[in-house]
């Protein structure tokens, strides 16, 4: 208990705390080294780069390893991000050290932890990467590929779009996997706590990936000449701003001010109609999920065209596969690449497979706020229309000629229906 006591006030004094892997830790086989940001060093199209400035990009090297510890074993974090890890970030790793002293960190079972580190190095680093890039050596043979966590976007969460994720949404991903991708659940591979200590690594990365593609940013607008650019004032004030978005969604969950209505044929076919784009509402759903819901709208390359570029073959030649066609079809495949720039398609939604869960608040969750990142904007403020949408979602799996024997149009709505 003392020795809780003093970490708290160390912690809380900003001190750093480093933490060392120790030869006996199972879990840990060596050391390893961050990979940088591409635009770090090169250029990379339609993105700001450090490409030619070597003082500044050793600006930020230099700050990143004074904010974040140099090497992925010996992490430092400060006040400001500590608020935002349990135990003010005691458990990212098996260890911390405090002043000359070593402590080994237990669980609630007063066993050694692996901590944050020690478990992603374990389960998820082969996927997600050293750095959290998305880039582990599985990464480059699956599809949709493994998250990117340094942008600080993720997409099945429960706070407005565009904002960080609350802990809960980490929490559910990780326990659950996301359905019809390769991210696994773990909720059989790990204890509630571990999760908890691994959701404090995946914010670690995110934070620590985030800050250094703001200081990119920074020294892009920058001189190389200029001495003054990139001071570690500058580096402080840019972690400071990220660290804030990830605490204000800490508090900015998405409540639906009216409860799910019942699941009654009256509420499913008025989804129905929203969804078909046939209410005052205007929704376009149809657009990119297509006619029939089966994630083939007109927005969107077709699912032939998609197959023979995503699955065709080496998938580092995407690009090469893509030459073979036309302009058009080129174009709007550059158009709707993610927002990490990889290929993406809309939700085929007669299967009942939903990667962010499959209950009623998720699926509304979905509809009304849409999904960061991946080309699927919000939806309408009323919330009994989304339930309404929900509600017709849920249903849709088990009653397809809810679509193929869909109704025909009013007249007078027809022009806008045939148009897309
Ligand atoms: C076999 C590969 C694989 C492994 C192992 C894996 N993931 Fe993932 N993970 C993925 C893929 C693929 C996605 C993205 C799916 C998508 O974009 O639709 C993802 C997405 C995520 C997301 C983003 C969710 C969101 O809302 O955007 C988080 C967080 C995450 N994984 C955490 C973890 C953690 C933590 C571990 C280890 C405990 C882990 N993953 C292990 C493949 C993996
Ligand atoms: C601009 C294109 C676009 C529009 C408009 C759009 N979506 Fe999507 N939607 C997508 C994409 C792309 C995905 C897949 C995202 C992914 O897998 O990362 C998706 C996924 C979904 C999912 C699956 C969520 C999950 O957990 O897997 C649902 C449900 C959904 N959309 C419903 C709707 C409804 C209802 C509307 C109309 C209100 C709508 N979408 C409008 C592009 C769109």
């Amino acid at each position: 208990m003392i020795v809780r006591c003093r970490l708290r006030l160390l912690i809380g004094l900003c001190c750093l705390v480093p933490t060392l892997s120790g030869c006996s830790d199972r879990f840990l086989a060596g050391p390893m080294q961050y990979v940088e940001n591409d635009a770090l060093t090169k250029e990379v199209k339609g993105k700001n780069s450090l490409a030619g400035k070597p003082r500044l990009q050793d600006k930020v090297r230099n700050a990143l390893a004074k904010l974040y510890g140099e090497k992925p074993d010996r992490m430092i974090v400060s006040e400001g991000m500590g608020v935002l890890l349990t135990g003010g970030g005691a458990r990212l790793a098996s260890y911390q050290k405090v002043g000359e002293s070593k402590l080994r960190n237990l669980g609630p079972d007063r066993k050694p932890i692996a901590g944050g580190y020690g478990l992603y190095r374990r389960n998820c680093l082969h996927c997600h990467g050293v750095s959290g890039a998305g880039d582990g050596p599985t990464a480059a043979y699956l599809y949709p590929i493994p998250r990117d966590y340094r942008k600080g976007l993720f997409k099945f969460t429960s706070t407005p779009f565009g904002a960080r994720p609350h802990r809960d949404d980490l929490k559910r991903t990780i326990t659950n996997g996301l359905h019809g991708t390769s991210m696994p659940a773990f909720e059989a591979l790990m204890s509630s706590d571990e999760i908890e200590q691994v959701i404090d690594y995946v914010i670690f990365l995110s934070v620590r990936g985030e800050t250094e593609l703001e200081l990119i940013e920074l020294g892009a607008l920058s001189d190389e000449t200029d001495m003054s650019a990139l001071s570690m004032d500058d580096a402080r004030q840019a972690a400071e701003s990220v660290f804030n978005k990830w605490k204000t969604a800490q508090t900015a969950i998405i409540n639906p001010p009216v409860p799910a209505p019942p699941s009654t044929p009256k509420s499913i076919h008025h989804g129905r109609d929203l969804f078909l784009g046939r209410t005052k509402e205007k929704l376009d759903c149809v657009g990119c999920h297509g006619a029939l819901a089966q994630g083939d709208g007109p927005t969107f390359v077709s699912q032939d065209v998609f197959n023979k570029v995503v699955f065709g073959g080496n998938p580092s030649e995407k690009e090469e596969r893509l030459k073979q066609f036309d302009e058009k079809t080129r174009e709007v495949w550059t158009q709707k690449l993610d927002d990490w720039g990889n290929p993406v398609r809309p939700a085929n939604l007669n299967r009942g497979v939903y990667k962010g869960g499959r209950r009623p608040i998720d699926l509304y969750w979905r509809i009304s706020k849409g999904i960061n990142g991946a080309n699927m904007p919000p939806g309408p403020n009323d919330a009994a229309v989304i339930w309404d949408v929900v509600n017709f979602v849920l249903a849709l799996p088990y009653q397809p000629e809810l679509l193929t024997n869909a109704p025909a149009p009013p007249a007078a709505q027809a022009p806008a229906v045939a148009n897309r």
